[in-house]
């Protein structure tokens, strides 16, 4: 490769961390000094400044993105082989949970405009196993989520929000 150029990482861990090293560094040696990691005094931090952020109640710190979906799958009382509408245009983990839990991951179709979850090919997806719709927000555009919502609604469906690249998003409808 030509030395001027560097290659563009899907996901650029270095540089995040580069980019805060000071206040990453800072925040790390605290916590490493103190020695107090699950339910320790940052993750309460954590958990207070991201509810205000979010202007919601409750927030369940966890160890990662693949973490939250399975507790959020597993608060849900699914049986083995019910289904979960997913996009077929996602982070692994999104299918790798409900195959954990025994659940069957249903994959459906992006938009080709967004990238995101289709409304119209969860409609074609859907069965009278299908128990849970996670629609995924990727690379800060939020899925179509007015017609999904409506629909879990009326199906009485649980849905779930794949938040792992986009919070803080503001959907209004
Ligand atoms: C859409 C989506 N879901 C889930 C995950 C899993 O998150 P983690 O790697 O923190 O387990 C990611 C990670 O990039 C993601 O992009």
């Amino acid at each position: 490769m030509n030395k001027n150029f560097s290659e563009i990482q899907m996901v650029d861990l270095v540089n995040d961390y580069l980019l805060n090293k000071k206040e990453f560094d800072k925040s790390l040696n605290e916590v490493l000094l103190k020695g107090d990691y699950i339910n320790g005094s940052q993750v309460t931090k954590f958990s207070e400044n991201f509810s205000n952020l979010l202007d919601i109640k409750y927030v369940v710190p966890c160890a990662n993105g693949t973490d939250a979906l399975q507790i959020a799958l597993m608060s849900l009382d699914l049986k083995q082989g019910d289904e979960v509408i997913v996009p077929a245009f996602t982070y692994a983990a999104t299918a790798e949970v409900i195959g954990l839990l025994k659940l069957k991951p249903i994959l459906v179709d992006v938009c080709p405009k967004t990238f995101n979850i289709s409304y119209d090919e969860v409609l074609k997806a859907l069965s009278t196993k299908t128990k849970v719709i996670i629609p995924v927000h990727l690379f800060g555009q939020c899925a179509d989520m007015e017609p999904i919502v409506k629909l879990a609604k009326k199906k009485r469906h649980i849905y779930y929000r794949g938040c792992c690249t986009i919070n803080r998003s503001q959907i209004y409808f």
